[in-house]
């Protein structure tokens, strides 16, 4: 299996690529809901793990992310919306997370996470909530793998898109590396795909305009064309 950092060069290559969120999918089937995600040409998928302290919500931990891994090669891009990060690092690498992404809001030393995360060899990522301003995530910009915008208030699926998002995506672009990813985060759908796509936005993660649909492929399909403009194919 391709070594997890270069799976991002593949994602850069391929962008913009739509990321299923998996924290409204049918848990109960896991092997039938990814398969059905294979099926409809996605490339990576986004897992969120929430504590419970960090954000007002619980979600789940390693065991679901390595019994996703079990599951397929596409690559697993895990948020991290918990407290002291730090401390579970090793085991989601462990658990088969290729890209780790945490909040800049839960940690002190932001650095020490990402060289942390870098020594294993997965890629880093660091997330900022709405009222978090791209000022906070400034000093490490240069050592980070991807951005991840949050849209939304972190913690819960299902909410609308804030457009304040969309102006930390454009002067996010233009301060980072062309081979550090941009990612945007929560109520992106075929109504706010385009506008974050021409923010700069190269991974769309998309949770219920895609499991609140009868066909994962026609869902997937319909928002990659507005994301690549041309939605009249
Ligand atoms: C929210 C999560 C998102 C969420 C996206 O805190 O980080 O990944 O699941 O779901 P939608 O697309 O429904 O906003
Ligand atoms: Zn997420």
């Amino acid at each position: 299996m391709m070594p997890r950092r270069n799976h991002l060069s593949t994602l850069v290559e391929s962008s913009p690529v739509i990321l299923p969120s998996l924290l409204l999918c049918d848990f109960g089937n896991l092997e039938r809901e990814v398969a059905r995600l294979e099926e409809a040409g996605v490339k990576a998928l986004h897992l969120d793990v929430m504590d419970g302290r960090f954000v007002p919500n619980l979600t789940y931990g390693m065991p679901i992310v390595s019994a996703v891994r079990q599951l397929t090669d596409m690559p697993l891009d895990v948020h991290l919306m918990i407290e002291e990060p730090q401390q579970y690092v090793p085991q989601f690498f462990d658990a088969g997370a290729d890209m780790i992404t945490f909040h800049i809001e839960a940690v002190e030393e932001p650095q020490r996470v990402i060289d942390q995360i870098h020594a294993l060899g997965a890629a880093a990522g660091v997330a900022l909530n709405p009222a978090t301003p791209v000022s906070a995530v400034e000093p490490v910009l240069a050592d980070c793998d991807l951005v991840l915008v949050m849209s939304v208030e972190a913690g819960f699926g299902g909410q609308s898109f804030q457009t304040i998002a969309l102006e930390k995506l454009r002067q996010l672009r233009t301060q980072i590396a062309p081979s550090t990813l941009l990612e945007v985060d929560g109520g992106v759908n075929a109504g706010t795909i385009a506008e974050a796509t021409r923010a700069g936005a190269q991974m769309m993660v998309v949770g219920s305009a895609i499991f609140g649909q009868e066909s994962y492929s026609s869902a997937v399909t319909q928002l990659a064309h507005i994301a690549c403009g041309d939605e009249d194919k």
